[in-house]
């Protein structure tokens, strides 16, 4: 597949827009749902709202990309290549910034209610937009966008809050891992449903998700993330309890499941990236 250069520059964005969101919105729901303890609230937040600010820049270079598409290089500013790129990326663009700006409320008041709607309005941002939006008949396609980041977002920054850092004392850890588990058992599975209804959806059905390039990278992407799943339930049943039993020995094999889950993490980012940048959903 030959891909030109504006389609691998998207993909450099959406790598980056796709990094720096969904790590703002997973470290304001784990700030909100209580995973990270009001110690540690307040650098969760920082680092949530910095990322936030870098996701505000990345959803600016893909407009100005798009106005550089369609009206070449002297467009990248120009008003009336805006009103026809803006219709399509501005909602998403403006979900963004508002997500931006309750995370700093969030993080400057130390108000889990501003994080929670930050990480919404950042979740909305990609239901905003793209292949969802652009369904003949949209429905519920964007809603189930939205929930399919929020809880994406929530998952892939597991790793992160969930490190066993030297820092973080033993009851601290178990604590986290515990709430976290608690909690991803009942979204993951919701988060696996609204992914496989909009790959069917989008993709027009079982035989073009088998066939096209675009249904194999999401079939990738489900590969990745069964792994990662089979991971958390092995972090579930048995690291918890090491946790407990004998704290160094559950710290190192937490650091293994943890690696593991982070570099499978990036292969479901970068398959989506391709299949929302370098191809697209198949013609009916
Ligand atoms: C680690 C797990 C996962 C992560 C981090 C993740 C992340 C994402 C992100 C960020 C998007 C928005 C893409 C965009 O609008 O540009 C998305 C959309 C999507 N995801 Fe997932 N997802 C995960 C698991 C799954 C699973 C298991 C499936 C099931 C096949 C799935 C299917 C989809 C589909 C069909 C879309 C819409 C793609 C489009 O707009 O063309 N995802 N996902």
């Amino acid at each position: 597949m030959e891909a030109d250069p504006p389609a691998l520059a998207l993909f450099g964005i959406k790598l980056g827009l796709y990094g720096s969101a969904l790590l703002a919105t997973g470290l304001a729901l784990h700030a909100s749902l209580n995973i990270v303890a009001r110690a540690d609230y307040s650098r969760a937040l920082c680092t949530a709202t910095v990322a936030s600010a870098i996701a505000l820049l990345f959803a600016i270079f893909r407009l100005g990309l798009a106005n550089v598409q369609l009206g070449g290089g002297s467009a990248l500013f120009d008003p009336a290549t805006l009103s026809w790129t803006w219709p399509a990326l501005g909602p998403s663009l403006t979900a963004t910034a508002i997500g931006a700006v309750a995370l700093t409320i969030g993080w400057w008041l130390r108000w889990k209610i501003a994080a929670g709607i930050g990480a919404v309005a950042l979740a909305a941002s990609f239901g905003l937009t793209g292949h969802s939006q652009a369904l003949e008949s949209a429905g519920l396609a964007p809603l189930a966008a939205t929930f399919h980041v929020l809880i994406a977002a929530f998952w892939i920054v597991g790793p992160l809050t969930l490190w066993p850092a030297r820092s973080l004392d033993d009851t601290t850890l178990a604590a986290r891992v515990t709430r976290f588990s608690h909690l991803a058992v009942v979204t993951v599975p919701i988060l696996f449903l609204l992914g496989l209804w909009l790959a069917l959806l989008l993709a027009g059905g079982w035989t073009p998700l088998l066939t096209s390039l675009y249904g194999q990278l999401l079939l990738a992407k489900l590969g990745a993330a069964s792994f990662a799943l089979a991971l958390g339930a092995y972090n579930k049943t048995i690291i918890t309890t090491r946790l407990r039993a004998t704290p160094e020995a559950g710290r190192r094999a937490l650091k293994l499941t943890l690696g593991l889950d982070a570099v499978l993490f990036l292969i479901a980012l970068c398959a989506i990236a391709a299949a929302t940048s370098l191809t697209g959903p198949p013609a009916p």
